[in-house]
């Protein structure tokens, strides 16, 4: 394919199409839905519509363990009894992960049902439905640009509830399917080949979508950046032959306002390393979703009207690719930065620092009240956390409790890594403010502390999501390759934020 040819792909076509999910007081009929969800708790007798006994069901290897799934045949369709371990230990993750895990067991399946459960469980029918939808939803997502591609789309989701409750569960459908469509974008993005999705391009994809959502959208170009002195990110886009854009989104929420909060997207479009350029190792081939985080600003921003967030937000995309090439950043260079501080470039491949930095002060200068920050940073914390938890280091211990918390609100748990000050000397450099390069040691520990020198000691949390951000293979309510990670995070993190006190200089 040429270069030109990859252009015209679409970044977000999960965006062109979605599953409708209805409400009803009863299950539809065989030919209406082809596939209905039967939980079945570890131990127990199966409900009787299986028409299986806990015995055969035994035998044919089912247990209910969490997770098991076996389909059987039952009035002209699918029956999938879902294990789901023991009731009591079913809460709103468990949920998610169960519906993705059912919807997943019937792929050829393209109209699928799930039932409230008639007895008590812990949690309430409207979050029971959200975290459903979410599942379903973000299961059958595919990053579909292929033209041969026949998995079978997703039609309709149906949930079925007692009419008393339609109302909170019409209102659980409704907000997760705003929270996975903006998971769905995450992924997109992060998935799209990064010769069809360069800077300019997911400027263009802000534009087209923030004005629908209620968002004002801004990109900035190459000649504004320059003026504005944001010298990070004009020093790593210095070897590209695609120009940078720095894309600023705002959300104003209806009446009064819980606070601002900025939010700042690492968007290395690719990450080759530069002139420090990668070994063409597996983690190499990855690097088209070094723009992860800057893809998961954009999509939990589409989301906030939707979900009805009063937080005003601003957020800071920082794109660009990190390229090798006769006019590439070099060893031993110095940048300028927005806020004035210098930076001794040692290694071009710590290039994501360098592009937030500028976008951190400039939050700084809005005088926003708190500053999150989100970016597939380190390898370190890849190393430390692996691929189910991020890491979060900040200098509001607040902040980063609310991080913490909206994370394991969504089940994208995120772990407080000690943002510790003794190891600022490892970036001191002889003619800078700083190098860009700590030890070989607690990377993604110096790589925060670097951060920490842009944001002017307001509150502020950098999440690293550099093991998150993509799965070798499905797992719950993540897929293989982009997973999404983080978008729902911060649609709860600005819903439910608070000023955090001012930090302690
Ligand atoms: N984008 C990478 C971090 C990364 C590595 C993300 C592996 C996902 C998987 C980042 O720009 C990078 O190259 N970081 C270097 C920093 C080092 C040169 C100080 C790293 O982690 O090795
Ligand atoms: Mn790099
Ligand atoms: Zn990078």
């Amino acid at each position: 394919m040429s270069t030109q040819a990859m252009r015209t792909l679409d970044p977000i076509p999960s965006t062109r199409s979605s599953a409708t999910v209805d409400v009803l007081t009863q299950l539809p009929g065989a030919d209406e839905v082809g596939a209905v969800a039967v939980p079945v708790a570890e131990g127990a007798e199966p409900p009787s519509e299986l028409g299986q006994d806990a015995a055969a069901l035994a035998a044919a290897g089912f247990t209910g363990k969490r997770g098991q799934t076996i389909v059987l045949p039952g009035g002209g369709r699918a029956l999938v009894a879902v294990g789901i371990g023991r009731v009591d230990d079913v809460d709103e993750a468990a949920v998610r992960d169960l519906a993705a895990t059912f919807a997943r067991a019937v792929p050829q399946h393209t109209r699928l049902a799930v039932e409230l459960p008639d007895r008590e469980i812990g949690l309430s029918p409207g979050d029971f439905a959200r975290a459903v939808t979410e599942g379903v939803l973000l299961a059958r997502w595919r990053f579909r640009i292929s033209e041969s591609d026949d998995d079978p789309v997703l039609e309709r989701l149906v949930i079925v509830t007692p009419a008393d409750h339609s109302e909170a569960v019409v209102e659980g459908v409704r907000r997760g399917e705003v929270r996975a469509r903006a998971a769905a974008l995450g992924r997109d993005l992060a998935n799209c080949p990064a010769a069809a999705l360069t800077a300019t391009r997911i400027g263009e994809v802000a534009q087209e979508l923030g004005p629908d959502a209620g968002l004002e959208v801004d990109v900035v170009g190459l000649d504004e950046l320059i003026e504005m002195g944001c010298g990070g990110l004009l020093g790593v886009n210095l070897g590209s032959v695609e120009e940078p854009r720095m894309v600023r989104l705002h959300y104003a929420p209806e009446g009064e306002s819980r606070g601002h909060l900025a939010f700042v997207g690492k968007g290395i479009m690719y990450d080759s390393g530069g002139i420090s350029l990668k070994p063409s190792d597996e983690s190499h081939a990855q690097m088209k979703n070094d723009m992860t985080g800057a893809a998961t600003v954009l999509a939990a921003m589409t989301a906030l009207r939707d979900v009805g967030c009063r937080t005003e937000v601003t957020g800071y995309l920082m794109c660009t690719d990190n390229m090798p090439s006769g006019s590439a950043l070099k060893l031993g260079d110095v940048l300028r930065m927005r806020n004035g501080k210098t930076v001794e470039v040692l290694n071009t491949d710590a290039e994501g620092r360098l592009v937030m930095a500028d976008a951190l002060a400039l939050a700084v200068e809005l005088d926003v009240d708190a500053i999150v920050d989100i970016a597939t940073l380190t390898g370190a914390c890849l190393r430390a956390l692996g691929v189910d938890i991020a890491g979060v280091m900040g200098n509001s211990d607040a902040l980063v409790e609310q991080v913490r918390a909206a994370g394991d609100a969504v089940d994208e748990p995120v772990w407080p890594m000690p943002l510790h000050r003794r190891y600022r000397s490892q970036l001191d450099s002889p003619i800078a403010d700083m190098t860009n390069m700590g030890g070989p040691n607690a990377g993604q520990i110096t790589a925060a502390l670097f951060l920490e020198e842009f944001v002017g000691g307001k509150p502020w949390a950098h999440i690293d999501i550099a093991g998150t951000a993509q799965l070798p293979e499905a797992r719950g309510w993540r897929n293989k390759g982009a997973t999404g990670f983080g978008s729902r995070l911060l649609v709860e993190l600005a819903c439910a934020f608070e000023r955090p006190a001012e930090v302690d200089a």
